[in-house]
């Protein structure tokens, strides 16, 4: 099944496309971890990338559309995640897909109110090491700043802080808000309550994914 996921920043789309993923073997493909792994590897779009992301900004189309392109295949369907998130590169994606013969056959639209949104990022922790997420509050580590799954040690993202966050939700508003309009009356589209706690918001994904 090929599955687009996109809201709000701080929704949980990372935290559910992963483990929607692990549980079918769909590819997530989480368009901010790709961008942060080519800035930490300095490829020539990580360098492109880096000053947008680190403003809250958007990374130019032509750059994520050509990393996105890369890391689709037909094999075992994917979780788009954070791409596309305004109307061209949703375009973009239709033209890409048609070239490989494939279809979304989701488009699950998360959303939270922003007081939500705001607790959650500013109290995120991400492993360097494996890039699991967690929280301070809603799902802590069993060991101050280390990684339960590999030890790694947690950090804060640089787009964590609270005017980068600030931003990140003006720019939500202004450029990626009207994808609802262009895709809530396509076949497959769902809109999907996030607010609640995560295995709520699990079981909510799981059932919009199987009806
Ligand atoms: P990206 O990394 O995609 O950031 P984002 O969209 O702002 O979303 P986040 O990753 O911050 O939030 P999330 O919805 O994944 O939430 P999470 O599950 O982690 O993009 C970063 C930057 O890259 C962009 O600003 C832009 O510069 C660039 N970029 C990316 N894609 C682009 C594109 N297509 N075009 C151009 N530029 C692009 O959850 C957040 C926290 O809340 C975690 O701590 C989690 O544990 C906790 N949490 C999750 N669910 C719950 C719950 N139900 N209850 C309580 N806590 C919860
Ligand atoms: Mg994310």
């Amino acid at each position: 099944m090929n599955i687009v996921l996109f809201g709000p920043p701080g929704v949980g789309k990372g935290t559910q496309g992963e483990r929607l993923a692990s549980e079918t073997g769909a590819s997530h493909l989480a368009m901010g971890d790709i961008l942060r792994a080519a800035v930490r590897d300095e490829t020539e779009a990580g360098l492109q990338a880096r000053a947008f992301m680190d403003a809250g900004k958007l990374v130019p189309d032509e750059v994520v559309v050509a990393m996105i392109e890369d890391k689709i295949t037909g094999d075992g369907g994917f979780l788009l995640d954070g791409f596309p998130r305004n109307v061209a590169q949703a375009e973009a994606l239709e033209v890409m897909l048609a070239g490989h013969d494939m279809t979304i056959d989701r488009i699950i639209f998360m959303d939270a109110p922003e007081k939500n949104l705001i607790d959650r990022l500013s109290g995120r922790l991400i492993c360097r090491a494996c890039g699991f997420g967690f929280h301070r509050h809603y799902s802590p580590p069993r060991e101050t700043g280390c990684c339960d799954r590999c030890g790694g040690e947690l950090y804060q993202r640089e787009d964590d802080r609270e005017d980068v966050i600030a931003n990140r939700l003006h720019v939500y508003q202004e450029q990626t808000q009207p994808l609802l309009a262009y895709y809530q009356d396509k076949q497959g589209f769902r809109k999907l309550d996030a607010s609640g706690e995560m295995d709520a918001v699990y079981a909510a994904l799981t059932k919009a994914v199987k009806d």
